[in-house]
C-alpha cells in the first residue's frame, strides 16, 4: 500500500507574541488570510557548497520569498537528525543540524522573516522520535528505565504483538529489540519509534518543545502525522485487511482531542501563535472536531482527500476534483477553517500530477492551477518551485532513489510478486523524490542551488524554468502568481467570500464564484488540453477581467470560450 494512500490529515498554526507585522491584517486571523509558502530546506538554497541547502540561503533568498506576496513560510524538519527520513526522525528538538547553519543563523533567518512581515511555521514531529533520541535511548535500555514508558513497547513472552501495518516498513510496524526482550510500535520507519501519548510526561516534553520555539519567536505549527498520536494501546487482534481504513484503525481516538485541548491550554491559548495537524482524520467529524473554535482545540486542518485522487499516472478527472474541493468547503461553510493543498514534500509535483507538464501546455496549466489555490477558500499553501511550475524528474531505476518510502514501497513490491516494472513506472511519477529536487535559481551550474555536489540531481529542464528567466518575463509562471497573491491580498471576498459552483456538469471547465456583501468574483477554470466553451447567466461580457493567463479573451454575452488551460477571475460590476 502506498505511503500517499495512507496519510490524509490536517495542519495547525501558532504565532508569537510580537508586534503585528505589516503585511498581515489585525483581524487576529491572519492565518486565515494570509498565504504560505513551504520551503524543503536541503533543497532551496546551499552557500557552503556541500550540496544541501541551508539557513544562509534561506537568508540570501528572503527578498525573493517577500516578492512572491506570500505571509507565512512552513519549513519542513532542520532539527538535530540521523536522517533516515530526510529530518522527520528527530533525534534533539532542541537542536540544529549542523547542515542547515547553527541557532544563530536560525535567528537571523527568523528575524528577516518577520522584518517582512512573514510568520515562521515550525514543523513538530511527535508522533514519533528519531531511535537515536536519547528518550529512545533511555527507554529501550531495561524495562524500568524512567523513560520505558515514553514508547510503545510488547514483552516478547507475551508471545508475537498482534499484527501492525507500517506506513514505511514491509515488515509491519513491531521491532523486535533484544537489549530488553521486547518489540517497539513504529507506524513509520524502524529508525522512528511512535511515542506514548497516553503519558502525561510525554505530552508535557512537547508543550515545553513547543514554548522553547515560541520563545525564540516562531508563529505557528505544523502538527506532522499527529492523527496517529492516539492509539489503543491495549492493542487488540484487528481483522485482515483493517489497515485499508488507516486513519480509522490507526489513529483519531477520543483522547487525541484530550491531548489537544491540554495543548491548547498550556500553550497555544498563551501566545499569538496557531496550529495545524497533518490529518483531518477519517471523517468530517474528525476534522470539525480538530477545529472547531468552541472546541478549544486546533485553528486549521489540512485533509488528504484532494491529493489522492490523482495518485496514477493514468491521472484523475477534473469533475473528481470539483467534487472533492466543494464537499469539503460545503463541510467549512459554518465553521471550521481548512487548509487547501495540491502539492507538499509527500507528492510528486504540482503540473504533473494536476496540470499538464507537456512544455506547450506547461506554464499555462501551473498558472491555472495558482489561481485554483489562491481563489479558493481555505489558507493556500503553496510549494516551493510550483511558482515556476517545476517538474518531475525522470528516475526509471530504483537505485535512483533515497527515499526511506520508496525504497519501502519497492521492497514490498518484491515481495509480493509484482510486475517491477508498472511499479516502478507508478513510483516514478508518484514519488515524493520528485518535489524535493533543488530549486531552479538561474542558469549556471546545477541551477544555481550549490557550487558543489547537490545532493539530488537537479532536474535537466532548469535552463529553461528557473526564477532568473521568469523575473524577466511579465507573464512568466512566477509573476503570474505573484498577480494571484496580490489580488487574495487586496481582495477579502477571496479569502472569506462565500465559494458557490456556478456550473455543476462541465466536464472541462470548472466555475465557481466567491461573494462577499455586494462583491463578487468569477472563477472560470479550463482544466483541458483543447478550447472549452461554458454558457452561464451569471458570466458576462461586462465583467471587469482581474486575472488571464492568456492574452485573448473572449466572452460574448453570457458564453465565454477558453483556449487550452485558460484561466480567468471576473468581477461582478453590476
Ligand atoms: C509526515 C511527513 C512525511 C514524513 C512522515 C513521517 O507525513 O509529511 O514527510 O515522512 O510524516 O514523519
Amino acid at each position: 500500500m502506498k505511503y500517499a494512500l495512507l496519510l490524509f490529515s490536517a495542519l495547525i498554526l501558532l504565532s508569537c507574541n510580537q508586534e503585528q507585522d505589516p503585511a498581515i491584517s489585525d483581524s487576529g486571523n491572519w492565518w486565515k488570510e494570509g498565504i504560505l509558502y513551504q520551503i524543503y530546506p536541503q533543497s532551496f538554497k546551499d552557500t557552503d557548497g556541500d550540496g544541501f541547502g541551508d539557513f544562509k540561503g534561506v537568508i540570501e533568498k528572503l527578498d525573493y520569498i517577500e516578492s512572491l506576496g506570500v505571509t507565512m513560510v512552513w519549513m519542513n524538519p532542520f532539527f538535530e537528525s540521523p536522517l533516515v527520513d530526510n529530518g522527520y526522525d528527530v533525534s534533539d528538538y532542541r537542536a540544529i543540524h549542523p547542515r542547515y547553519g547553527s541557532m544563530d543563523d536560525f535567528e537571523k533567518m527568523l528575524q528577516g522573516f518577520h522584518d517582512r512581515g512573514i510568520k515562521f511555521v515550525l514543523d513538530v514531529v511527535v508522533n514519533h522520535s528519531s531511535d537515536q533520541h536519547d528518550w529512545f535511548q533511555q527507554s529501550r535500555s531495561s524495562r524500568d528505565n524512567p523513560y520505558r514508558d515514553y514508547y510503545h513497547w510488547w514483552p516478547a513472552e507475551k508471545g508475537e504483538p498482534p499484527y501492525r501495518y507500517s506506513i514505511f516498513d514491509p515488515e509491519g510496524a513491531w521491532e523486535y529489540d533484544s537489549l530488553s526482550n521486547a518489540y517497539y510500535l513504529h507506524y513509520f520507519a524502524d529508525a522512528q519509534p511512535d511515542l506514548n501519548w497516553e503519558n502525561p510526561k510525554v505530552r508535557q516534553e512537547v508543550q515545553d518543545i513547543m514554548k522553547f520555539w515560541i520563545e525564540k519567536g516562531v508563529d505557528g505549527f505544523r502538527l506532522d502525522a499527529f492523527q496517529f498520536a492516539s492509539k489503543d494501546i491495549t492493542f487488540p487482534e484487528w481483522p485482515e485487511g483493517h489497515e485499508k481504513d488507516f486513519i480509522k484503525w490507526y489513529g483519531m481516538r477520543p483522547e487525541l482531542h484530550d491531548y489537544l485541548r491540554e495543548m491548547n491550554e498550556e500553550v497555544l491559548s498563551k501566545f499569538d501563535v496557531f496550529a495545524v495537524a497533518e490529518g483531518a482524520g477519517s471523517s468530517f467529524q474528525d476534522a470539525h472536531d480538530l477545529v472547531d473554535e468552541e472546541r478549544k482545540e486546533l485553528q486549521m486542518a489540512y485533509h488528504f482527500e484532494t491529493v489522492s485522487i490523482s495518485r496514477t499516472p493514468e491521472g484523475y478527472t477534473m469533475p473528481e476534483l470539483r467534487e472533492v474541493l466543494t464537499k469539503w468547503d460545503s463541510a467549512f461553510v459554518d465553521k471550521g477553517w481548512i487548509a487547501i493543498f495540491l502539492a507538499n514534500h509527500d507528492n510528486s509535483r504540482l503540473v504533473n500530477r494536476f496540470g499538464n507538464p507537456d512544455p506547450k501546455f506547461r506554464a499555462a496549466s501551473t498558472k491555472m492551477l495558482n489561481t485554483l489555490l489562491l481563489s479558493m477558500k481555505g489558507t493556500p499553501y503553496l510549494y516551493f518551485g510550483d511558482e515556476l511550475g517545476m517538474t518531475n524528474i525522470d528516475m526509471p531505476t530504483i537505485e535512483e532513489y533515497v527515499d526511506v518510502s520508496a525504497l519501502g514501497e519497492y521492497k514490498a513490491a518484491v515481495e509480493q510478486g509484482r510486475d517491477l516494472d508498472d511499479f516502478m513506472k507508478e513510483l516514478n511519477y508518484n514519488s515524493r523524490e520528485n518535489s524535493r529536487t533543488p530549486m531552479h535559481w538561474d542558469k549556471t551550474k546545477e541551477a544555481g542551488f550549490t557550487t558543489g555536489m547537490p545532493w539530488k540531481k537537479v532536474n535537466e529542464n532548469y535552463l529553461e524554468i528557473n526564477v532568473e528567466n521568469q523575473e524577466q518575463d511579465p507573464n512568466s509562471v512566477l509573476n503570474h502568481l505573484r498577480k494571484m497573491t496580490k489580488l487574495r491580498s487586496d481582495n477579502p471576498v477571496l479569502v472569506y467570500g462565500k465559494y458557490k459552483l456556478i456550473d455543476k456538469e462541465d466536464q472541462h471547465v470548472y466555475a465557481f464564484s466567491r461573494i462577499l456583501d455586494q462583491e463578487k468574483f468569477i472563477v472560470l477554470l479550463n482544466f483541458s488540453s483543447e478550447n472549452s466553451s461554458l454558457s452561464n447567466p451569471e458570466i458576462s461580457s461586462k465583467q471587469e477581467v482581474l486575472i488571464n493567463n492568456h492574452q485573448g479573451i473572449s466572452i460574448d454575452g453570457n458564453t465565454v470560450d477558453l483556449l487550452p488551460y485558460q484561466a480567468l477571475v471576473l468581477k461582478d460590476t453590476e
